[in-house]
């Protein structure tokens, strides 16, 4: 059997960024599989689901300390779900889980609930709901995370979904909530809908999903531009589309242009898929779970929009921007254009003009740039 700490010692976060001050396993994942573990060792096979770990750590550490098959898992970022798959097969450990959406087949009869905590208490809602809905009425609900992620406001969002609602003891700034009686549930809440003020755009979106089913104040300040994005763009990418705002209101406005949005978040993707139906673009929109757009061809796009994220995880870091402006060089055209919205102090407009290509300000307001950068006809990724 692989031993624990010995597997914790090679785990990697790749594809995610990888950095000194960024790590694959920590004091919370370690905290849940001890608060957890005579619950997982009395669960059997099959009877365990893991939602939103972060690179491996829960399921790689429940299989290994306990020698359990047939644990469910589901992770909204690919990019965890990616280093998880990475990270079983350096352990010989592939054939012990399985993927699933957050919902029946992820939940049902499951006994034991593994839980990093999500930041958005949307993201909480949606995935306790579920818990609620879907897994054995005996099931323990083990929800962890880092103290300074940690508010009183999770444990009333648990107790919407739950009978019962403890704090762990705290350990190396890290807590885990047991939640257990799953309460009876009426019609789900999410994916919540909202018509937007002066647009005809109405939006859907699943509980993590960025800005939730509200405009974000830069996604609004970008959207001001729309019309001067290059007016004979084909081909067009979101990048990060979150709830697909930005990919539904330009294949609104532009009647032959055909667009792909793209984010990393399962919910994000669900929530563009349904925003683009309900707004009856979804013939031109095509909607990809991805990370940064890797999979999309070089070369293949006039315009790439974007609202980069600043966190990686729940690390404020500017790694996933930086990514993503490295893809756009590459998935630009010659002559294509790339236009962003950022945080005015981030300044990342020397990095776009390494990575694309002439980089200039469009427009600047109180907190907010928006930038518009060029691919060169050379490449400028060198
Ligand atoms: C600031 S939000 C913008 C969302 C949306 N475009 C909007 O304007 O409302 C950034 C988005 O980037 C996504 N994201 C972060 N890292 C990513 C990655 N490596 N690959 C793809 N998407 C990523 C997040 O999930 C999030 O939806």
């Amino acid at each position: 059997m692989v031993e624990v700490e010995e597997l914790f010692g090679r785990l990697r976060r790749y594809p995610d960024v990888e950095a000194v001050n960024l790590y694959a396993v920590d004091a919370a994942d370690r905290l849940l599989l001890d608060v957890a573990a005579d619950s997982l060792a009395a669960a059997g096979d099959g009877r365990v689901a893991v939602i939103d770990d972060g690179y491996g750590a829960l399921t790689l550490g429940t299989v290994a300390a306990h020698d359990l098959h047939g644990v469910r898992v589901h992770q909204d970022l690919l990019t965890g779900e990616l280093a998880l798959a990475n990270n079983a097969r350096a352990a010989g450990l592939t054939d012990r889980y399985g993927v699933h959406e957050l919902g029946r087949g992820l939940l049902e009869d499951v006994r034991v609930v593994l839980w990093r905590l999500p930041r958005a208490l949307s993201g909480l809602a949606e995935t306790a709901d579920a818990i609620a809905r879907f897994a054995a009425p005996d099931v323990e609900v083990f929800a962890g995370g880092r103290d300074k992620y940690l508010t009183p406001a999770m444990n009333e969002v648990l107790a919407e979904s739950f009978g019962s609602v403890r704090a762990s003891r705290g350990r190396q700034k890290s807590r885990i909530l047991l939640a257990t009686e799953p309460k009876p549930v009426g019609e789900p809440r999410f994916p919540m809908r909202n018509k937007l003020d002066d647009r005809e755009l109405e939006v859907v979106a699943h509980g993590a999903a960025f800005s939730g089913p509200r405009l974000d104040i830069g996604t609004r300040f970008l959207l001001d531009y729309l019309k001067r994005m290059k007016p004979d763009a084909r081909d067009a990418i979101d990048l990060g589309c979150g709830t697909g705002i930005l990919a539904v209101a330009l294949a609104q406005s532009r009647p032959g242009i055909r667009v792909t949005a793209t984010d990393q978040s399962a919910a994000a993707v669900a929530s563009t898929r349904a925003t683009a139906e309900l707004n009856a673009v979804a013939d031109r929109v095509t909607v990809l779970r991805d990370d940064a757009m890797s999979g999309a061809p070089d070369n293949s796009a006039d315009l790439v929009l974007c609202n980069p994220p600043f966190h990686v995880g729940a690390a404020v870091h500017t790694g996933s921007a930086i990514k993503m402006f490295q893809q756009a060089g590459r998935v630009l055209r010659p002559g294509g254009e790339l236009w962003t919205v950022y945080n005015t102090h981030l300044n990342y407009r020397g990095v776009m003009e390494r990575m694309v290509g002439k980089t200039d300000v469009m427009g600047r307001n109180r907190k907010f740039t928006v930038t518009r950068s060029v691919r060169g006809l050379h490449d400028v990724r060198e």
